[in-house]
C-alpha cells in the first residue's frame, strides 16, 4: 500500500514538473522598493525553435512618479536593435495603472525563436535617477510534447516494474517467515 502511494507521488511529481513550464509566471522576491522589476526573475524559460515568443518585463512604479525612469532590454549587453537588425526581436512598451499602482511593461517579442537565442543573456534594465536594476532571463530549447509523453510512459512502466518487484519480495519474505515459524 505504502509502495503504491510512493509510486503514485513519484509519477505525480514527474508529470507536474513536466507541466511546470506552462504554468503562469510568479513574481520573484517582492520588496517594497519602487521602481521594482516584478518579472523576469533571473530564470530560464523554454521555447521551440521557429515559434513566436513574448517575454514581458514588468516594473512596478510609483503612482505619481517624481523621477523619470527608463526600461529596456539588452541581449548579451547590446541593445535589441543591434542584436536583431531585421526586427525579428522587438520591444513593445506599455503603461498600465490602476487605483493602487502603476506599471511599465516592456515586451520582448520574437517573431521566430532562433538557435542563437539560446546562448544569449536577455536582460531587462530599469534606469532611474538613483538606481539601476537588472534581471536576466535565458531561453532554452523546449522538450517537445512527444518527448515529454515518452518520459511519462517510461516513468509509469518503471514504476509498475518496481511495484511488482517490491510486492514479489514482500510476498516471498512473508512465505519465508511463515515457513520459519512453522518449522
Ligand atoms: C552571447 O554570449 C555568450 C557567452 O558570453 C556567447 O556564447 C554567445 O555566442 C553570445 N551570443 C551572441 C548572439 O552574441
Ligand atoms: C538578478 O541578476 C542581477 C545581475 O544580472 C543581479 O544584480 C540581481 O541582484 C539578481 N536578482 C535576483 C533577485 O536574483
Amino acid at each position: 500500500m505504502t509502495e503504491s502511494l510512493v509510486v503514485f507521488l513519484f509519477i505525480w511529481e514527474s508529470i507536474s514538473s513536466i507541466n511546470a513550464c506552462t504554468l503562469p509566471v510568479h513574481y520573484c522576491d517582492p520588496s517594497d522598493h519602487v521602481p521594482q522589476i516584478l518579472y523576469p526573475c533571473n530564470n530560464t524559460i523554454e521555447a521551440l525553435v521557429g515559434s513566436k515568443l513574448e517575454i514581458t518585463c514588468r516594473v512596478l512604479t510609483e503612482l505619481h512618479p517624481t523621477v523619470s525612469m527608463i526600461v529596456y532590454w539588452l541581449a548579451n549587453y547590446s541593445f535589441i536593435e543591434d542584436y536583431s537588425k531585421s526586427a525579428r526581436v522587438k520591444e513593445v512598451h506599455t503603461e498600465r495603472r490602476d487605483k493602487k499602482a502603476a506599471y511599465v511593461e516592456v515586451d520582448l517579442k520574437f517573431s521566430e525563436v532562433k538557435i542563437k537565442d539560446f546562448e544569449v543573456n536577455f536582460q531587462c534594465v530599469v534606469l532611474s535617477e538613483e538606481i539601476e536594476q537588472e534581471r536576466f532571463v535565458f531561453i532554452k530549447p523546449a522538450v517537445s510534447n512527444v518527448a515529454s509523453d515518452f518520459v511519462v510512459i517510461l516513468v509509469v512502466l518503471i514504476s509498475i516494474t518496481l511495484v511488482s518487484i517490491c510486492m514479489y519480495k514482500f510476498v516471498k519474505s512473508k512465505h519465508l517467515l511463515s515457513y520459519v515459524i512453522l518449522k
